[in-house]
Formats: C-alpha cells, sequence, structure tokens
C-alpha cells in the first residue's frame, strides 16, 4: 500500500497531456464537498424539476439490499458509483412492471431498432440493446440496411414503425451515413415514440423553460439518475460538461440546468479546460478522449460521471485492446468524492434508460398506470 507522500503512477499513459502523469499524493487535499449515500429511489426526493427523470417504475419494495462500493485501497477516497448494479436494479424493476402490464391489460411494449451501414460499434450497440429488451421482456423490431441505402428507404421504414400500435419506441442507431441526412431522419420518428429523444421538438423543448420534452436522451439521463440515486445535490452546485455532442453533452448541460446547477461546458476549443474543469463540483466528461483529463484538473470532493468508453491498445489484454474513460481513474479516484468507473459506469444505464423510456412510453399509449 502506498504511503501518503508516495507517487501514483497511474496507468494513463494514453493520455495527450503526459506532465500530469505523477502526482504526489501529499500535494492533494480532499476536502469533500459532497456527503455520497446510496439511495434508492423511493428514499429520493424528487423535486418538481426531476419528474422529467421520473422513470416511471413501481419502485416500493427496491435496493433495500444494496450494498456500497467504495474502491478498496485505502488511499483510494473516492466512492465507485456503481453504474453496472444500478441499471441491473432498474433493469428488475422495469422487468416486473412489463409482467404487471401483460397481465393487467395484454400489452408488450415494443422497439423498432433501425441500424444503416457495417460499424462494428454501432453493431455492438444495437445488439446489446436487443439482448436487454429480450432481458426484460421487450419485444424488439431490427431493421439493417446497407450502407448505400438511401435516406427514402430510411424514412420508409420509420414511417412503418410511427404507423405500427405494437411498436411503442423507435431508435435509429447514430451516427448515419454521411450521405444521410441526419436531422430529416430523426425527425420523421414520431416524437411519441422518439424514445432516444433526439427529435428537434423533444430536445427543443429539453432546452426551454416551462417546457417537457415526452422524452429526454437516455445517455444525459443515465447520468444524472446515478447522481440522484446517489444523493449528490446538483442544485446550486457548479458542474461542467465536458463534450458538446448532440447526444451526450449538450442534452447533459440542459438536463443539468433544469436541475438548477450552474453549468459551463468545454469543449475542443476551450482555451483553459483545466481552470475551468477545476472549478466543478459535478464533472461530466463526454469528450471521447482517453484519459484526458488528469487527477490535477479535478476540484477535491467533486464527483466525476464520466461518459467516454475509448478503446487504447492493450497487448496483455486478449483482445488486443481495453476500454478506459476520459478521466485517468487512479488519479481522479484520489481527489473526487465519487466518480464512474469505465466500463461499469454509466454505460450500462444508457440501456436501463432506453428500456425505460420504452415502457413510458408503452405505458402512456395505453393509459396505463
Ligand atoms: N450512438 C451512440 N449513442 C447513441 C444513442 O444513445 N442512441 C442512438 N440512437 N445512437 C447512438
Amino acid at each position: 500500500m502506498a504511503s501518503a507522500s508516495a507517487f501514483i503512477v497511474p496507468d494513463c499513459s494514453s493520455s495527450s497531456t503526459a506532465a500530469s502523469r505523477f502526482i504526489p499524493l501529499n500535494k492533494i487535499r480532499i476536502r469533500r464537498v459532497f456527503q455520497i449515500n446510496y439511495h434508492p429511489i423511493s428514499a429520493v426526493r424528487w423535486g418538481p424539476k426531476s419528474s422529467l427523470l421520473n422513470i416511471n417504475i413501481n419502485n416500493r419494495r427496491l435496493f433495500s439490499s444494496m450494498a456500497l462500493t467504495v474502491a478498496s485501497n485505502a488511499e483510494t477516497i473516492a466512492k465507485v458509483i456503481d453504474g453496472k448494479s444500478v441499471a441491473k436494479h432498474i433493469k428488475e424493476e422495469i422487468s416486473t412492471e412489463i409482467t404487471r402490464m401483460k397481465e393487467a391489460i395484454g400489452v408488450i411494449p415494443g422497439l423498432a431498432v433501425v441500424l444503416v451501414g457495417d460499424r462494428k460499434d454501432s453493431a455492438t450497440y444495437v445488439r446489446n440493446k436487443k439482448k436487454a429488451c429480450d432481458d426484460v421482456g421487450i419485444k424488439s423490431y431490427e431493421i439493417h440496411l446497407p450502407e448505400d441505402s438511401t435516406e427514402q428507404e430510411v424514412l420508409k421504414y420509420i414511417s412503418e414503425f410511427n404507423d405500427d400500435p405494437s411498436v411503442h419506441g423507435i431508435l435509429v442507431q447514430l451516427p448515419l451515413p454521411r450521405h444521410m441526412n441526419e436531422e430529416n431522419i430523426l425527425s420523421a420518428v414520431s416524437i411519441e415514440k422518439d424514445v432516444d429523444g433526439f427529435h428537434p421538438l423533444n430536445i427543443g423543448r429539453l432546452a426551454m423553460r416551462g417546457r417537457e420534452p415526452m422524452f429526454v436522451p437516455c445517455t444525459p439521463k443515465g447520468c444524472i439518475v446515478l447522481l440522484y440515486r446517489y444523493g449528490v445535490t446538483i442544485k446550486g452546485k457548479r458542474a461542467v460538461v465536458i463534450g458538446r455532442s448532440n447526444i451526450v453533452g449538450m442534452p447533459a448541460a440542459l438536463l443539468l440546468q433544469r436541475e438548477d446547477a450552474t453549468v459551463t461546458i468545454v469543449h475542443s476549443r476551450t482555451k483553459n479546460p483545466e481552470e475551468i474543469v477545476r472549478q466543478a463540483d459535478i464533472v461530466i466528461s463526454a469528450a471521447g478522449q482517453p484519459n484526458m483529463v488528469r487527477g490535477s484538473w479535478i476540484k477535491p470532493g467533486a464527483v466525476i460521471i464520466d461518459v467516454g468508453i475509448n478503446p487504447v491498445d492493450d497487448p496483455e489484454s486478449p483482445r488486443g485492446y481495453r476500454l478506459v474513460g476520459d478521466v485517468c481513474y487512479e488519479e481522479a479516484c484520489q481527489v473526487a468524492s465519487a466518480i464512474t468507473p469505465v466500463p461499469g459506469g454509466v454505460g450500462p444505464m444508457t440501456i436501463a434508460m432506453l428500456l425505460s423510456n420504452t415502457l413510458s412510453s408503452a405505458k402512456r399509449a395505453h393509459n396505463f398506470e
């Protein structure tokens, strides 16, 4: 075990900012900004601002035996935000609800997935989503079109799914091939079935005060649900979102703002990212850059949600690579009060939120409470 004055040698060698690789532990003063406790949903006060995040699940008996995972090294103080475990519980709740709905009104939620092209990562995501549907009892429909399909072909399938009453959610896997107009295609999905929350109307409503989107994008929603479930206060906190993508960064910033955080977005053209991130009580990183956020970027006691899932070469792994986040985990653990691991943090929550949105859609369509 390292002594307090030892140097940490984190495995963050693929970071582009190698200068801060070695951090003397005795230079870091930890001040807890948050008291992190795990909360079952039923124990969390879901304020009016959080109605958007209500995952619409009957959760009376849940989470009573949930054990908190704390990083094991005595020098390591951050609590591990265990997305895998939270997602598993949410999936169990969804499965129970689906059984209840099926028995009461004979309806099974349906999710249609449209995949265009042969990107391996997209195929993996779609396979995982389909498997998760099977796990909880959602019927999934998949259309896989070749890379050179036309926009009209994609629109035709979307139109059919819009009209199909057994389909309650439609997801078009992104990115689409470059010759397609993403905006046209996402706009064609019925807003009542837009379980990804990417329809311009849903995103517009998310951005506006006093408006309610029908669905919230799954990854950002998963981040906020994790903060809630671990009892992290968002209201009044300084939050920094790293990345401004339509899928994660931008909606995550909007959601944090709706939760009354003071939000700053850091992106590839930001001049002083370290300085800005260092002011944050809550960091959501969706930069797609392995180990970019070093321990020295983090305010002591901050809560870190790492959305990055980046493959880096690893000759010792049977696959030749392993997955790391945007945040140098080993360093961040020494400074933050809580952190999501990669893998096992936000990733499983994205799928759980997709299932939750699909269940909500089916309940809404059939007026089932
Ligand atoms: N590509 C990467 N993430 C996502 C997602 O959450 N939804 C869709 N549709 N495509 C993605």
